[in-house]
C-alpha cells in the first residue's frame, strides 16, 4: 500500500500523487515484485473496485475466516495521513475475519535508510511464518542467491535501422480515441519560459506556457497537467558508453512470461537512444533491488563484493551514506563500476531501472483567461548534497533548458483532475491560501471565478520579498482595484520579524471567521507541506476558538468537518 507519498520527490511546485495502492509479492527476498492485484486510485482501476468491495457493509465479520494476511505500507511520515491506507485495511481485514500474519507495516520515506529500514525485519518475519508451515520445494524456480532471476524481457536488436516508424509515429496531434493520455500525450509547443524571480532570489522559478489548441484538451481550476520528462542528452551518451550500448540501434521488446507485458508507452522497434533518454530513469537515486540485481550480473570480483555488501541487511547504512544521502544517481552508480555497467545484458535494462515517471504540476492558467493555452509555475530544483555535482530534478531542469525561443520545442503532456475543486453554485466566497508556488492553482481558480462574475476572493500570498518572488503582482492589483479579488500579502525577509500567510490570517481572524462560519466560504490551501500545512490548521483552530468562541475539541470538531464537507482543501508537496 503506498500513501503516494512515494511518489513525490523533493520537487518545489509539483502537485503531489493521490493515493497509490497495489498488493504485491515477492517470489523470494530480492526477486522483483509481482502485483498479485491492485492497481491505482489515481487511475482509477482495479484498486478502486477492490476498495468498494473490502468495504461492502454487507460483507459479513467471516468473509475472511480462512485468510490469512500481512499489509505492507508504502508512506511519508510528513503527511498527516501517514499510511493511512495500509492501516485502514489491516483493520478492515481483521474486521472481516482474516489473521493478520505480521502487525502492519509502515515503511516510511522519511526514514534516513528509506522504506527498507521497516521493510526488511517485515519481510524476513514474513518469510519465516510462510515459509515454515508452507516450506518451498528447491526447485520450484527459486534461483540459488546470487544467480540474476531471468529479465522480464528480451531485447531484440535489429539488424537495420528502420527508416520512419513508430519512433515518429508519436506526434502532436488530436487522437480519434479520446484526449490525450499517458498512453497518447500531446506534444505541446512550448510558447514561453519566463524565469519569474528576480536575479538575487536563491530559486528559479519559472512561468511556462504550452500552446494546446487542436488537443482536445479541457481542465478547470484545481486540475492538474503531467508532463513527461525526458533524461539530458549527455547523460543518456554516459549511459550509453558505460553499458556499451550504440544509441543508434533498434530493438524489438517481448516479454519473457505470460503475464508480464510491455510498458505500453514504447514504441516497438524503439532506438537505444530513445529508450534511455525518454523511458529509463537514469537519474533517480536508486533502491536495493538495482545493487542487488547488478551484485548478480557483476562479472567482476571487487566490485560484486561491495554490491552485494550494498545489497545486504547489514550493508544498509553503508548504502546509505554512499547513495541514499548523498542522492547519488544510477546513472552516477554505473559509473562507478564500470566493469559491472560494461556487463549488464541489454535484455535486463526495464528490470534495473524503472521508467521516467510523469510529473504533475498545478494547471496556473484559465480556459477562460487564456483560451488554448496552459500555463504552468515551476520551480527549478536545485540542491548540493556532499557531491560534487549540484543535484537536479529532473522535469524542472529539463523544462528549465528548454528555449522556445531558439527553436520550436515540444513537451509530451495531458491533464487529469486535481485534488482541488472550486464552488459550483455562485456566491460561494473563497479563501485561498497559497504561499510561494502554492498560488498556481488559485491563479487558475481566481481567473475562473473573476470570468463568472464571482467576487468573494480572498487570497493570502507568501514569499520572501515584493521585488523578488512576487508572482502575478500586476494581475493581482489590476483585480483588486476592479473589487474582485481582496489579497493579503506577507513578506518573509522584508522585516526583522518573521512574516508568514498564517499571522496575517491570524490578523484577519474575525473575517476569516465571518466568511466561514457566516457565510459558508471554502477554505484552500496549497503549497509545500514541509510545515505552513500545520502552521495554517492551527492558526484556524485558534480563529475558531478566538473568533468563534469554540472550545478546544469543537474548534477540531469544526475543522474535521469542514474537510469531510470538502469546504476545506488542501494541495501539498514536498
Ligand atoms: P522563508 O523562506 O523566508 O522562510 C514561500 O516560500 C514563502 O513561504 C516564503 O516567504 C517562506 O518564507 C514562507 N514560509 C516558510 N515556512 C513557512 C511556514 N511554515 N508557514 C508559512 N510560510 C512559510
Amino acid at each position: 500500500m503506498d500513501d503516494g507519498s512515494t511518489h513525490r520527490s523533493k520537487r518545489i511546485g509539483r502537485v503531489r500523487c493521490p493515493d497509490v495502492v497495489q498488493v504485491e509479492m515477492r517470489s523470494r527476498p530480492g526477486a522483483p515484485m509481482r502485483i498479485l492485484s491492485g492497481g491505482t486510485f489515481c487511475s482509477g482501476q482495479n484498486m478502486e473496485s477492490f476498495w468498494r468491495f473490502i468495504f461492502r457493509r454487507s460483507l459479513p465479520s467471516t468473509a475472511l475466516r480462512q485468510m490469512d494476511f500481512a499489509v505492507l505500507g508504502l508512506g511519508d511520515s510528513s503527511y498527516a495521513k501517514f499510511n493511512f491506507v495500509a492501516k485502514k485495511l489491516h483493520r478492515r481485514l481483521l474486521q472481516l475475519g482474516g489473521s493478520a500474519l505480521l502487525p502492519v507495516c509502515l515503511g516510511d520515506d522519511q526514514h534516513e535508510l528509506g522504506p527498507d529500514a521497516a521493510i526488511d525485519p517485515w519481510l524476513q518475519d514474513l518469510w519465516e511464518k510462510v515459509l515454515g508451515p508452507h516450506p518451498v520445494p528447491l526447485n520450484l524456480g527459486l534461483n540459488p542467491p546470487g544467480v540474476p532471476w531471468p529479465s522480464k524481457f528480451t531485447l531484440q536488436f535489429l539488424k537495420d535501422t528502420p527508416t520512419s516508424g513508430p519512433e515518429e509515429l508519436c506526434v502532436a496531434g488530436t487522437d480519434p480515441q479520446g484526449p490525450p493520455s499517458e498512453l497518447q500525450p500531446f506534444l505541446a509547443p512550448m510558447v514561453s519560459n519566463q524565469r519569474v524571480t528576480g536575479p538575487s532570489h536563491f530559486q528559479d522559478v519559472r512561468l511556462i506556457e504550452f500552446d494546446i489548441s487542436g488537443s482536445g484538451m479541457s481542465f478547470a481550476a484545481g486540475d492538474v497537467v503531467l508532463i513527461q520528462p525526458e533524461n539530458t542528452a549527455s547523460h543518456v551518451q554516459q549511459f550509453c558508453q558505460a553499458l556499451g550500448l550504440d544509441p543508434e540501434q533498434h530493438f524489438t521488446l517481448q516479454p519473457r512470461e505470460p503475464g508480464v507485458t510491455c510498458p505500453a508507452q514504447l514504441p516497438q522497434p524503439c532506438s537505444m537512444r530513445r529508450l534511455v533518454s525518454q523511458y529509463l530513469d537514469i537519474a533517480s537515486v536508486p533502491r536495493r533491488s538495482f545493487f542487488e540485481l547488478l551484485a548478480c550480473l557483476s562479472p567482476h570480483e571487487l566490485e560484486r563484493e561491495k554490491l552485494r555488501e550494498f545489497s545486504s541487511a547489514q550493508g544498509q547504512e553503508e548504502l546509505c551514506e554512499y547513495c541514499t544521502r548523498p542522492r547519488r544517481t544510477a546513472l552516477e552508480v554505473l559509473c562507478d563500476f564500470p566493469h559491472t555497467a560494461a556487463a549488464i545484458p541489454p535484455d535486463y535494462l526495464l528490470d534495473l531501472l524503472p521508467l521516467i515517471r510523469p510529473r504533475a504540476f498545478s494547471i496556473a492558467s484559465s480556459l477562460r483567461a487564456h483560451p488554448s493555452r496552459l500555463q504552468i509555475l515551476v520551480a527549478v530544483v536545485q540542491y548540493r548534497t556532499r557531491l560534487r555535482e549540484p543535484r537536479r530534478g529532473l522535469c524542472s531542469s529539463w523544462l528549465a533548458s528548454l528555449d522556445p525561443v531558439q527553436g520550436p520545442v515540444r513537451v509530451p503532456l495531458w491533464v487529469r483532475s486535481g485534488g482541488l475543486t472550486f464552488p459550483k453554485t455562485p456566491g460561494v466566497p473563497v479563501i485561498m491560501v497559497g504561499p510561494g508556488t502554492g498560488v498556481a492553482p488559485f491563479r487558475a481558480a481566481i481567473q475562473e471565478r473573476v470570468a463568472q462574475g464571482e467576487t468573494g476572493n480572498v487570497l493570502f500570498f507568501g514569499c520572501r520579498r515584493r521585488d523578488q518572488d512576487f508572482y502575478w503582482e500586476a494581475e493581482w492589483e489590476q483585480l483588486q482595484a476592479r473589487g474582485c479579488l481582496t489579497l493579503v500579502t506577507a513578506f518573509s525577509r522584508e522585516q526583522e520579524q518573521q512574516a508568514y500567510v498564517q499571522h496575517r490570517l491570524r490578523a484577519l481572524g474575525p473575517l476569516v471567521w465571518e466568511l466561514l462560519d457566516g457565510r459558508g466560504a471554502r477554505f484552500y490551501l496549497a503549497g509545500n507541506a514541509r510545515h505552513m500545512p500545520a502552521d495554517v490548521c492551527d492558526t484556524l483552530l485558534s480563529i475558531f476558538r478566538e473568533e468563534g468562541g469554540l472550545s478546544a475539541p469543537d474548534a477540531t470538531a469544526y475543522l474535521a468537518q469542514l474537510q469531510r464537507t470538502r469546504r476545506f482543501q488542501t494541495e501539498t508537496w514536498a
